[in-house]
């Protein structure tokens, strides 16, 4: 029924009024260079010559600018409205990396839930989320806003959320369009420098980077936003290949592209368009559908149709792609928000969700001497460190909308969950530059107590977009407080709170216990106190590979081996002079203040046709996992495979199934996964899309991380 009504509304549009609705403007200029377009987009919206606005929540303006549109255009067209609702509106979730941490997708779903009804009910339609841009590249900032380095775990998050923001039914007041992003190996700029280029061969483009997206596609999202990459030369915004040829044809994607930011005239500065006409022509016809911010599409469409530059039918079908979205959020029959249900403040759930999801994302990283969960009982505590009494553990991409809440503090948190106990602060240092004297107070605070908590990390700003890092240790003298500390010979633990991998130095030997709490969100502190105090027994694992040093990057487990892998007694092998191999921390590794015992997986066939596969055939994998310790906690069974002998060469491991499970002490549960031939296959260099599953031997391998020892071989005859 809403395509008759589509086009029916299509019929009566004058092309400026088609051109209007491939437009969108900020409201507010803080999302990208250049300053907001209030006025310019209350006159668009004035003469039906914008589609959409962003940048603008709150649902006093978004009614407000929507009875411009509706009320005062010709044809009353609805605004759509869509905002970075990235990892909370009010409610601040933990970042989405940090998410990834959970392996658990349902933690991506709680935030999604919470953050679509807040959004929505202020106004908000549209959220450009969910990010899922895989990526070695620990130096981006941008690593922070998705789920690491995998992209089956990233694919798994993607599904989730998406599913999560957009519920069954868009018009729900209670959800929102979501939006794949970015489109595509954006993850792959070169240096971790933002908006950098990226070379990809076709095998790769598919078998790492476009897998979240069709992932995302199949769980229906309704839009997808191109990268401001180049890929292999071609600007992800002029692509045919990407956004047309697979996105929409291959996929049969329904929804539509929107520009990133200015991405449609940054394609003049890439050097592939001659001019802002160019531009559009290229945008339009590759398969971009809508314009943020600059407005090539309005200010040259016309022209480029007359001149037949552009097709009067991909109009069209742009301008279909943009209206049906707004027929499925139901703005045409209701396009405001009640003022008076509009959510004002992290409601009491929303706070609980984002604790107990900011408390399962974090990470165990070290527990030498089980000097965690720290006893309730303590007389006496110190918390020391820069962000120990800091509010900014929200994150990137928080404000300005989140940050009218401040994430609770790890001091405020450790005296709450301690309040017998006299709990002293020292920042020692500023989050960055030098000592400046404070170390020497943050020492007597860490004689004078039983236990000291160190928390350091790195200052929101550092991550998200535009905020890349060469050097990716703890800034300033953080490093130095945690040695300082360590000389006092007490008990001590590390809390880490930051936005990507960091690399972490000589200090980690001398430090009883590490936990990595990442940018935890409205509830940090609380969540930090919950684990630190065993109120949680943390099961997190890490998402992306730690380096021992930023010169080691890229380094990643679902790497190819070389002709000559590492081998410690053979000079003439893939290595580093001046490093031990391998990461410091590798993907899906993490600890818990139980143990547990993984047995090797176990399959229901150990050989299995082809063709039988390609059919839909399966192989059923067992693993049992065992708590041997002495506490209920949680273990993520991971299994991996490897193709050791391919057409193309293929990872030496690779996630192909993942299940967090809570186990009492001493109780045992088996999971099962699932293998079907797009497990098993992988995507060859053709650009037509083909996917394999060849025959000979798969090795499988269980555990509780990339490292898995536990082995089977299933043969595809
Ligand atoms: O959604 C973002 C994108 O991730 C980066 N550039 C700006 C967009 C809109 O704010």
């Amino acid at each position: 029924p809403d395509e008759a009504k589509v086009q029916a509304l299509l019929g009566r549009m004058t092309v400026e009024e088609k051109l209007g609705q491939l437009q969108q403007l900020t409201w507010a200029g803080n999302t990208g260079p250049g300053g907001g377009q209030t006025e310019a987009a209350e006159e668009a919206a004035r003469k039906g010559r914008l589609g959409s606005v962003l940048n603008i929540y709150g649902a006093k303006y978004t009614n407000a600018l929507q009875r411009i549109a509706v009320e005062e255009s010709r044809l009353g067209i609805p605004l759509l409205f869509g905002l970075d609702v990235i990892h909370g509106f009010w409610t601040t979730f933990p970042i989405p990396l940090a998410q990834g941490a959970a392996f658990d997708p349902a933690v991506a779903e709680r935030d999604a839930e919470v953050s679509a009804k807040e959004a929505r009910s202020n106004g908000v339609h549209w959220t450009f989320s969910p990010m899922m841009d895989v990526t070695h590249e620990p130096r981006w900032g941008r690593i922070a806003e998705g789920n690491g380095e995998d992209p089956y775990l990233t694919a798994a998050f993607a599904t989730a959320k998406t599913r999560a923001y957009q519920g069954r039914d868009l018009a729900a007041k209670d959800r929102l369009a979501a939006c794949a992003k970015h489109f595509v190996a954006y993850g792959g700029a070169e240096g971790g420098r933002d908006y950098n280029t990226m070379d990809v061969s076709e095998a790769r483009l598919r078998n790492h980077y476009l897998g979240p997206f069709r992932a995302a596609v199949k769980a229906g999202i309704a839009t997808v936003m191109a990268s401001f990459n180049t890929i292999s030369g071609v600007p992800a915004h002029g692509n045919t290949h990407t956004l047309t040829d697979i996105l929409k044809r291959e996929w049969d994607f329904d929804g539509f592209v929107v520009s990133d930011y200015t991405g449609v005239q940054e394609m003049i500065a890439h050097g592939f368009a001659a001019d802002g006409a160019d531009a559009a022509r290229l945008a339009l016809g590759a398969g971009v559908d809508m314009e943020m911010v600059s407005t090539n599409l309005v200010d040259h469409g016309k022209r480029l149709l007359k001149a037949g530059k552009i097709s009067a039918e991909r109009l069209d079908d742009a301008v279909a792609r943009v209206l049906r979205l707004k027929f499925r959020l139901d703005l045409f029959d209701h396009p405001y928000v009640d003022e008076d249900a509009a959510i004002s403040k992290p409601g009491k759930d929303a706070r609980s969700a984002a604790r107990e999801t900011a408390a399962r994302c974090m990470v165990l990283l070290r527990n030498e001497t089980s000097e965690l969960p720290l006893s309730t009982s303590a007389r006496s505590l110190a918390v020391v460190g820069p962000f120990g009494d800091s509010t900014d553990l929200l994150g990137t991409w928080a404000g300005p909308w989140g940050e009218s809440f401040p994430a609770v503090t790890v001091l405020d948190a450790v005296k709450d969950a301690v309040p017998k106990a006299e709990v002293s602060y020292a920042k020692g240092v500023d989050a960055g530059g030098e000592d400046t004297g404070g170390i020497a107070q943050a020492v007597a605070a860490a004689k004078a107590a039983e236990a000291t908590v160190v928390v350091v990390g790195e200052a929101s700003a550092l991550s998200g977009e535009a905020s890349a890092r060469s050097d990716i240790s703890l800034p300033g003298a953080q490093e130095k407080l945690i040695e300082a500390i360590a000389g006092t010979g007490k008990p001590f633990v590390v809390v880490l709170v930051n936005g990507r991998p960091l690399t972490i130095g000589g200090w980690l030997e001398s430090a009883p216990a590490v936990l990595e709490a990442w940018h935890p969100g409205l509830e940090g502190g609380h969540a930090i106190a919950d684990v630190l105090f065993g109120k949680v027994n943390p099961g997190g694992k890490l998402p992306v590979s730690f380096p021992r040093a930023v010169g080691q990057v890229p380094i990643y487990y679902n790497h190819e081996n070389t002709g000559r892998p590492y081998d410690p007694d053979n000079k003439y092998t893939s290595k580093y002079l001046d490093l031990p191999d391998g990461p410091q921390f590798a993907f899906g590794y993490g600890l818990s203040y139980t143990t547990f015992d993984i047995g090797e997986p176990r399959l229901s066939v150990t050989r299995i046709g082809a063709d039988a596969l390609r059919k839909g055939d399966t192989v059923d994998v067992a693993v049992t996992v065992r708590n041997t310790g002495r506490r209920t906690g949680d273990e993520v069974v991971q299994l991996y495979l490897r193709d050791p002998v391919a057409s193309i060469v293929q990872p030496v491991r690779r996630l192909c199934g993942f299940r967090r499970v809570t186990l009492d002490a001493g109780k045992s549960s088996t999971v099962r996964f699932r293998l079907s031939a797009e497990h098993l296959g992988f995507w060859t260099h053709d650009p037509a899309g083909v996917f394999v599953v060849e025959k000979g031997e798969i090795r499988l391998y269980a555990g509780n991380s990339s490292l898995a020892t536990g082995e089977r071989t299933l043969t595809i005859i």
